[in-house]
C-alpha cells in the first residue's frame, strides 16, 4: 500500500522500436562517440531507468536548455547565458544541489555537465520547477567538453562535487583529478576563479590535495595549506548524503588559479 510519503514509483515510459530515438529531440547517446576519446574514461556507462517525468523534461527542454559534448564546435557562453559570469561543475548527478545553488546565486550562469540521463531529466525538471533561466545542462564527458568545446580563460569557477572515488587501485587511472585534468582546468580558468571539490573519501581528498598543492597554476585559498571549511553556499549533495551515513568524512578543497607561471603550457 502507498502512502503520501511513499509514493508509488513513476511508471516507466513506453518501450520503444528498434532504431527509435531514446528521446526525440533530447540528449544524444554517448555523443563524442567513445572513439572520439582513448582515454580511459572517469565514468562508467550506464542505461538508468528514466522516469515519465524526466523523460517529459528531456523531451521538452533539452532544445532549450541542453547541450550535446561532441567536441565539434567551441560554445560562445557569453550568449549562451546571456552575458552571465558562468561556473562549470562537473558531474550534477540529480542535480538538486545545483538547482540550489543556481536558485541561491542567480547571477551566476551554471553549465552542469554529467552523463546521467535520470538526473539531467530531473535537472531540468527543477530548473523549469523553480524558474531558473541560468543553469544550461550539458550531456557527455566533462574533458572532451573542457577540452575542444571551451575558450581559454572563459570560466568563472570549476566545481566538482564527489567524483567518482573509484576505490579500487586499479582504477585509480579512472580518477578526474589527476595533474592532466588540472592542465585543461587552469587553461579554461580566468585568474582567480575558484576550483571547488568535495569528497567524502579520505585517500580521493589526499590525492586531490596533493596534486593541487604540487600544480604551479593553482593556490590554495586555505591559509594553512590544508582542507578549506565547508562553505556555507554549497549545499548537502546526495551522494554526500549517503556518505555520511556511512559514517565518512567529508573534505573540501578551494584553490584559486593564480596568474600561470611562464613556460607552464596549459594548451
Ligand atoms: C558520485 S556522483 C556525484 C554526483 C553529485 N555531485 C552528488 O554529489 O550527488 C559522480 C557523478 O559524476 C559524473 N561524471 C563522472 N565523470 C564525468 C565526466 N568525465 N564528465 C561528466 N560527468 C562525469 C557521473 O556520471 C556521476 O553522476
Amino acid at each position: 500500500m502507498s502512502d503520501l510519503l511513499n509514493p508509488p514509483p513513476e511508471p516507466s515510459p513506453p518501450q520503444r522500436a528498434k532504431g527509435e530515438p531514446r528521446f526525440p529531440g533530447g540528449p544524444a547517446a554517448d555523443p563524442a562517440g567513445s572513439h572520439h576519446e582513448r582515454r580511459i574514461r572517469s565514468f562508467q556507462p550506464r542505461r538508468s531507468r528514466v522516469t515519465t517525468g524526466q523523460a517529459d523534461a528531456l523531451e521538452r527542454l533539452w532544445p532549450r536548455w541542453g547541450l550535446d559534448i561532441d567536441g565539434q564546435r567551441v560554445l560562445d557562453l557569453p550568449t549562451l547565458f546571456d552575458g552571465l559570469p558562468v561556473v562549470l561543475e562537473i558531474g550534477f548527478g540529480m542535480g538538486e544541489a545545483t538547482a540550489q545553488m543556481a536558485a541561491a546565486d542567480p547571477s551566476t550562469g551554471i553549465l552542469a555537465s554529467d552523463v546521467h540521463t535520470p538526473g539531467q531529466g530531473n535537472l531540468l525538471r527543477l530548473a523549469e520547477r523553480n524558474g531558473l533561466s541560468n543553469i544550461r545542462v550539458a550531456n557527455g564527458d566533462a574533458i572532451i567538453l573542457l577540452r575542444e568545446m571551451l575558450k581559454p580563460d572563459s570560466l568563472a569557477g570549476l566545481r566538482v562535487y564527489f567524483p567518482d572515488p573509484w576505490p579500487k587501485s586499479r582504477h585509480h587511472k579512472r580518477r578526474l583529478i589527476q595533474p592532466e585534468f588540472l592542465d585543461l582546468a587552469a587553461a579554461r580558468l580566468a585568474p582567480d576563479a575558484v576550483l571547488h571539490c568535495a569528497t567524502d573519501w579520505v585517500p580521493y581528498a589526499e590525492q586531490i590535495l596533493e596534486v593541487l598543492t604540487a600544480h604551479p597554476c593553482f593556490e590554495n585559498t586555505t591559509a594553512d595549506g590544508g582542507y578549506a571549511p565547508r562553505p556555507g553556499f554549497r549545499p548537502l549533495t546526495r551522494f554526500e548524503g549517503q556518505g555520511l551515513d556511512k559514517g565518512h568524512a567529508v573534505h573540501d578543497l578551494l584553490f584559486r588559479r593564480n596568474d600561470r607561471p611562464s613556460g607552464h603550457s596549459t594548451g
